[in-house]
């Protein structure tokens, strides 16, 4: 039985879902957040995604083990990968990132041409084109695989030159598309926003698809009557790579220099 005390889960391939944790501790500060990153197997992108899924159930019964009452897949190889099996699987809210960016998007979008970068996993999956479609068929989506980005920021390097150069020439397919929206389709991107907004220029407007998943979260909360009362919950967060490594990126991005990072395996 659910009750309205119990964590919410979040999980990622590795430091990429703390983007978004870090709007679920602006907009939804009484939930407690249980949070665990696949730091030791990252990235999940270039994987097959038989064995994304496999990873992400595995992530999913740790979660399930720490009584969470909703899980959000703040990532979006593992949702494109995972997603529909977990929900029709599981009896508690399960969410992922690709439909919220995707609603985000369609909205934003003016000139009805859509970009959307992601791993190679998310790209190869054609998630973000057939999400859109199937809202807004008009809506022509350009999707391109960067899948740099994700190394630079699991190595604490996103604030480094060499990130500079290599956001440059990953969004050069853009050139010349007039994409006038340009979705964010891994959460590990919004740490190197800045980057990819310099490059791609102000006129497009970028979608951070975990951030737009919170607002989803916090409707679902309200509409499943699973909101936690006003309370300073103590979060948790796991990682099954290095916890100090973690906690250095972790307390930048978040703010938080009290972190709570402990080290779990998911293969025993
Ligand atoms: C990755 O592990 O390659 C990135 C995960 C994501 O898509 O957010």
């Amino acid at each position: 039985m659910v009750n309205v005390q119990q964590g919410i889960g979040y999980m990622d391939s590795g430091v990429g879902g703390l983007t978004v944790v870090k709007e679920a501790l602006r907009q939804l500060p009484n939930e407690q957040v249980i949070f665990i990153g696949d730091t030791a197997r990252n990235p999940y992108g270039p994987r097959p995604a038989s064995q994304v899924k496999e990873f992400t159930w595995q992530m999913t019964n740790f979660l399930l083990s720490k009584h969470v009452k909703m899980i959000v897949i703040a990532c979006n190889t593992a949702t494109a990968a995972a997603l529909p099996e977990i929900q029709t699987a599981l009896d508690i809210p399960v969410i992922g990132v690709i439909v919220a960016g995707s609603q985000a998007a369609i909205k934003a979008t003016k000139n009805k041409k859509v970009g959307v970068i992601g791993t190679i996993g998310t790209i190869k999956s054609q998630a973000y084109p057939q999400a859109i479609a199937r809202q807004a068929p008009q809506v022509e989506v350009t999707g391109v695989a960067c899948p740099k980005f994700v190394p630079l920021v699991e190595s604490d390097e996103y604030k480094s030159a060499v990130a500079k150069k290599v956001v440059a020439e990953s969004l050069t397919p853009f050139d010349n598309q007039h994409i006038d929206t340009l979705i964010l389709g891994c959460t590990h991107y919004p740490l190197i926003r800045h980057l990819i907004q310099n490059r791609i220029g102000d006129q497009v407007t970028l979608i951070d698809s975990g951030a737009e998943t919170v607002n989803q979260l916090s409707a679902l909360l309200e509409f499943d009557q699973l909101a936690a009362p006003a309370r300073q919950p103590q979060h948790e967060f796991y990682t099954t790579g290095n916890p100090e490594m973690f906690q250095r990126i972790a307390g930048d991005w978040l703010e938080l220099n009290d972190l709570d990072v402990r080290h779990i395996d998911l293969t025993e």
